[in-house]
């Protein structure tokens, strides 16, 4: 892919490997960033001047970028969040703490990120929180048919997991819960910067992603909801702009969705980013990115493989993410001696710390691709790690 010159962050000699936390930003995204602040900085939806229009229009814009990018059937259906994580807690604050009943299941997986079991654990209701069993670290339709009973009300899965990078089969979940009366709310931040989510496809209730990690700013994130379900969330925060009225006496009158649930003067340059962010993806194309990143990881397994002091714990997954670990070596010395060697990738649990239950190990490294990474980083990866003095180089 020609890209090198849309970012301004690829002339540093690093090797970025580190995309799963965040990507990079193209020149685009941060110059409609700096266009904002340098030619028509107003407020959203308040002023009655030539800018403050501007910025409504570019506001709404994206709204409806947003929609057509995840196929949304109706543009009040998208919600301007801080990202990921604000959308699932307010889908879980305001919509399933009423929703949910004493003997309620919740069905998750022990493979999902902090910010997708801990807003469940929060729920002050006596309900059941349920991980389907996986297989090979892979959720399956018969494991979540067997986890279901009668008091299943909702499955929270991530799209793509964050550290083994295993793609869900989500329509297939979504028609058998749908089927049994149940909700499904997908976390879709690993999965939208690489493939195409289409919700109405996908047949999922509510989802939630963040902008930071498909050449968005920090910051910004979308809560799609159905509208018929949406449109009973509770709104966390309440006060400007998203009340059309209220008096004295506490009688009040709040706005519909979305604007009900983006109380304050939202995060317009996030915002305009973002779309802009939109505007790059769609003009390389979704498709192209999933398929560039498939062949640069199957590029990488098969040099990786042949090294002789790598455990990979996720070979047969095709996505963006590789996880191992040098042997004999602890993730954060060995990602310390990659820094040395100006390759970045991260080392931990990965926000995932339940996923040791299932995989074994408690820490790895993960190399997370993105389309501006290149066979030429994947050598270099290869050639550094292949060597039998790790530990000692970290530490010097
Ligand atoms: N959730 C992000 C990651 O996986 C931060 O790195």
């Amino acid at each position: 892919m020609n890209i090198k010159d849309d970012f301004r962050m690829l002339d540093k000699s690093i090797i970025y490997f580190d995309s799963a936390a965040t990507s990079f930003k193209p020149n685009s995204v941060v110059d409609a960033i700096t266009d904002y602040y340098t030619n028509y900085t107003a407020n959203a939806h308040r002023g009655d001047y030539d800018i403050s229009y501007e910025v409504d229009t570019k506001y709404e814009g994206v709204r409806d970028k947003v929609r057509n990018f995840i196929n949304a059937e109706k543009r009040e259906e998208i919600v301007f969040t801080s990202g990921t994580t604000e959308s699932l807690n307010m889908i879980v604050d305001g919509f399933f703490k009423d929703y949910l009943n004493d003997g309620d299941e919740v069905l998750l997986t022990k493979a999902e990120h902090a910010s997708n079991i801990l807003p469940w654990f929060n729920i002050n209701k006596d309900i059941k929180i349920k991980y389907i069993e996986l297989d090979n670290d892979l959720v399956t339709l018969d494991n979540v048919k067997k986890a279901i009973t009668p008091n299943t009300k909702v499955i929270s899965l991530a799209h793509v997991t964050n550290v083994i990078g295993d793609k869900r089969p989500i329509k297939e979940i979504s028609e058998f819960a749908h089927k049994n009366g149940i909700l499904v709310v997908l976390d879709a931040a690993q999965s939208i910067p690489h493939t195409k989510v289409d919700v109405q496809d996908l047949d999922v209730d509510f989802i939630g992603f963040s902008g930071h990690k498909m050449c968005g700013p920090t910051g910004i994130g979308v809560l799609y909801g159905k509208y018929d379900l949406l449109k009973d969330l509770k709104p966390h925060n309440v006060g400007g702009g998203m009340n059309n009225d209220f008096e004295s006496d506490k009688r009040y009158k709040y706005k519909e969705i979305p604007y009900k649930l983006e109380a304050g003067t939202p995060n317009i340059a996030g915002v305009i980013g973002l779309g802009a962010a939109i505007d790059y993806i769609n003009s390389i194309g979704i498709d192209n990115i999933e398929k560039y990143i498939s062949d640069l990881r199957s590029y990488a397994i098969d040099k990786l493989s042949k090294l002789n002091n790598i455990d990979i714990y996720n070979k047969d997954i095709k996505s963006s993410t590789i996880v191992f670990n040098v042997r004999g070596v602890h993730s954060q010395d060995t990602a310390t001696y990659l820094n040395k060697n100006g390759i970045c990738v991260r080392a931990g649990n990965h926000c995932a710390k339940i996923l040791k239950d299932e995989i074994g190990v408690t820490n790895t490294c993960r190399i997370s691709l993105y389309f501006y990474n290149t066979k030429e980083d994947i050598d270099t990866l290869v050639k550094v790690l292949d060597n039998n003095n790790i530990l000692s180089e970290s530490l010097l």
